[in-house]
């Protein structure tokens, strides 16, 4: 049964009768540009195919009931009683979206909403911007809010559900897994300029190459809300304070070496050289994918991987093994994705040598005493819309 179907049958379960309509919303999985969205820097991410269905239905009241597969049953909230802790499980980043919408001042009713996705959870895929960006979609339309129609919209929408989600959900995160869901255009990566919000589409044509993306999730499971990915934002903010500046965006490759003796502190040092290089590297991957230049990519993923396992310190030797054995079998590049600290990683591998890279991969985390990896084998999708 497809997540589709699985949505549409759990409203019926649920809550009977017939739903209003479905709305989606896809996962996402970052090219490059690593933390760099709070930085006010560059990000490349692609939209999946994979998403999350959300079958909703308006109600004449003001509460909110939300089911998902393999999840215990929402509570149902009042609009009016949304906060920080109130819903405190998973519902309360599609709940929070409401939150958001209500703080940007749109007029909401009532919702009931059920849920199903394939995209895979812990991944470092972004299943909560896929929920938040699926209800988001689906309350715009019932209200009329109109904020699928153009790109404005589309971003007024993408920071109404980063708003929920460092807000109600209180996880620290950037903008990018939103926009990315929201924003993107199918068969194309979007090159997101986290200090004033602009985009450009950038054709991505991998497969017209005889190549692929192909993603390894090695189930290690990461969590923002822990203290790892607040720890590195926040030293990124007292390397601006000592420095005086408002982002790190301020600071070029050229001013680099100046800032980072002014520091005087290795560990913001390393973090700033992280943050302010990997964004000039996002602004080459865009020229070189735009270039159809795949052997540039994957050396701008190489020096991607090292500096987050060197100057950030965000990998782990899971997504280590996947990234040097997917290089040993001959991928063009490769690096981990997300927040770090687990998740997945990405390669760009010839399509001809996918299976024999999966299987390299698979038996390095056997022989290393890991769990077994999971494969998927990348596409870029269409943003969130009506379904039906
Ligand atoms: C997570 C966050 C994003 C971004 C990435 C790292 O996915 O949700 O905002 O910071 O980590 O690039």
């Amino acid at each position: 049964m497809t997540a589709l179907d699985t949505a549409v049958e759990l409203f019926t379960t649920q809550f009977g009768g017939e739903p209003d309509g479905v709305w989606e919303a896809p996962g996402r999985v970052n090219l490059i540009g690593e933390h760099t969205d709070y930085n006010q820097g560059l990000v490349l991410p692609i939209a999946l195919p994979q998403r999350t269905y959300a079958v909703a239905r308006a109600r004449a009241d003001r509460v909110v009931r939300c089911v998902s597969d393999g999840m215990d049953p929402g509570i149902p909230v009042d609009l009016d009683d949304i906060a920080v802790g109130h819903p405190s499980q998973w519902e309360r980043y599609p709940v929070g979206v409401m939150w958001a919408l209500r703080e940007a001042g749109h007029e909401l009713a009532g919702m009931d909403v059920a849920f199903a996705s394939d995209v895979p959870v812990g991944a470092g895929l972004s299943s909560s911007a896929a929920i938040e960006g699926a209800m988001g979609a689906a309350a715009s339309d019932l209200f009329g809010l109109g904020l699928l129609d153009d790109d404005e919209g589309r971003s007024v929408l993408a920071t109404v559900c980063q708003r929920a989600e460092n807000v109600i959900a209180q996880a620290p995160t950037g903008g990018m897994d939103q926009a990315a869901s929201i924003r993107s255009k199918q068969g194309h990566a979007l090159c997101l300029d986290c200090q004033d919000g602009s985009v450009a589409h950038v054709p991505f044509r991998l497969s017209e190459a005889g190549l692929a993306l192909l993603v390894v999730n090695t189930r290690v499971s990461h969590s923002h809300s822990d203290g790892e990915y607040g720890s590195r934002r926040a030293q990124c903010e007292q390397a601006c304070a000592r420095l005086g500046i408002d982002s790190l965006r301020e600071i070029t490759p050229q001013t680099l070496p100046v800032a980072l003796a002014r520091l005087n502190d290795d560990v913001l040092a390393r973090r700033v050289r992280h943050v302010v290089t990997e964004t000039e590297r996002v602004r080459l991957a865009a020229r070189a994918l735009a270039d159809d230049d795949f052997v540039e990519l994957g050396r701008l993923f190489v020096d991607s991987h090292a500096s987050m396992r060197d100057d950030y310190e965000i990998s782990c030797p899971e997504l280590d093994l996947s990234v040097v054995t997917a290089l040993e079998a001959g991928a063009l590049g490769a690096r981990m994705t997300g927040g770090g600290f687990g998740g997945s990683s990405i390669a760009v591998v010839y399509a001809a040598h996918l299976e024999q890279t999966m299987n390299q991969v698979a038996s390095a985390f056997d022989a290393a005493g890991h769990a077994a990896p999971e494969f998927i084998v990348a596409q870029a999708g269409p943003p969130a819309r009506r379904t039906a």
